[in-house]
């Protein structure tokens, strides 16, 4: 299959902006598993929570191209053609009053 570029946003409390990997992907793969080959060879101090990696536990939830999503359970193959952006998920209106 042909690279693909992940655009993901890498910050902390005071910011940070997107880094693009342009990486290979594998038949078959999901979100997730290419998070993984990024951090085991372009960014191993890229944080990435999951637990389950069977869309049950909801750790892996951040927003794949502006939606959110289940990196576990979305589909490389399934994403539209050019760079996919993953983002954390936002906060809701409630917990950012509360
Ligand atoms: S790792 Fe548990 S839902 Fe994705």
């Amino acid at each position: 299959m042909a690279d693909v570029t992940m655009r993901i946003w890498r910050g902390d409390a005071t910011g940070g902006d997107f880094e693009n990997y342009t990486i290979s992907q594998n038949e078959g793969e999901v979100v997730l598993d290419v998070v993984h080959r990024i951090q085991a060879t372009e960014a191993p101090d890229l944080a990435c929570r999951w637990n389950c990696k069977a869309g049950k536990c909801g750790s892996c939830s951040v927003e794949i191209n502006g939606k959110p999503r289940l990196m576990c359970m979305t589909r490389m193959d399934q994403l539209p053609e050019g760079p996919v952006t993953v983002t954390p998920m936002k906060r809701s209106l409630l917990s950012a009053t509360s």
